[in-house]
């Protein structure tokens, strides 16, 4: 791979991990398709301090994203835990940076999707994959969900939707990712490549 390999951007915010192992999982779906590879990167938390900033490497974990990453990404699958039903705030607060690559259509044709983990099975997984998706649609992003070809999406107890991949993590000590939704996210992960390619085309 060399520095002009397309890439789908897998975009995340996590703070317990949960998003964070979902990412990997959906950087291995499109490690499987040639000629395009997976960059993951995460947002910084958001501060009350509007001073505060952090070093530009988070000590652990994927490198912050920066509007580059973004910008030049050719498909984009974005994670955020559940948050009231909603994406979290750090990575709302990335993309109300982004005013300036909607003006400029930079995104405009480019496929993208969404994924979540969530504490309890009902309060949220579906509203906020759906939620995620207006700036994916203001950006011009062609959006990419899960087919019921994929049969894990028939047969699972645990998370996974046509929305998107999810992760039920549970309310007390969270649960590792279920064999349906590691499969679900890697399906999705080159779901995203091979659109992101044909689309490129
Ligand atoms: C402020 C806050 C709000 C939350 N809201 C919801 C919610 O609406 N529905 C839900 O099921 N879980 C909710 N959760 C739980 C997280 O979505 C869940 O723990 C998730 O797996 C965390 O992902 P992470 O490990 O990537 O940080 C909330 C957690 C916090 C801290």
């Amino acid at each position: 791979m060399t520095e002009t390999t397309p890439y789908v951007l897998v975009l995340y915010y996590s703070r317990n991990g949960q998003t964070a192992e979902m990412a990997t999982q959906i950087g291995r779906g499109v490690a499987r398709v040639a000629g395009i590879e997976a960059r993951i990167r995460t947002v910084p938390p958001v501060s009350p301090d509007t001073a505060a900033s952090l070093p530009p490497v988070p000590d652990a974990g994927a490198p912050y994203a920066t509007k580059a990453d973004l910008a030049e990404c050719a498909g984009l699958a974005m994670g955020s835990p559940t948050r009231f039903g909603n994406m979290a705030a750090p990575l709302k607060h990335f993309l109300d940076g982004t005013g300036d690559l909607w003006l400029n259509g930079k995104l405009a044709g480019k496929p993208a999707g969404a994924f979540t983990s969530t504490g309890s099975l009902h309060g949220g997984q579906e509203t906020t994959l759906l939620t995620m998706m207006m700036p994916l649609l203001h950006h011009g992003m062609v959006l990419c969900g899960l087919p019921y070809s994929e049969s894990a999406l028939n047969e699972t107890a645990t998370g996974g939707t046509p929305y998107g991949p999810s992760h039920w993590a549970g309310t007390g000590e969270q649960q590792a990712l279920s064999d349906h939704e590691k499969t679900l996210c890697q399906a999705f992960g080159e779901r995203l490549a091979r659109l992101a390619l044909k689309l490129a085309n």
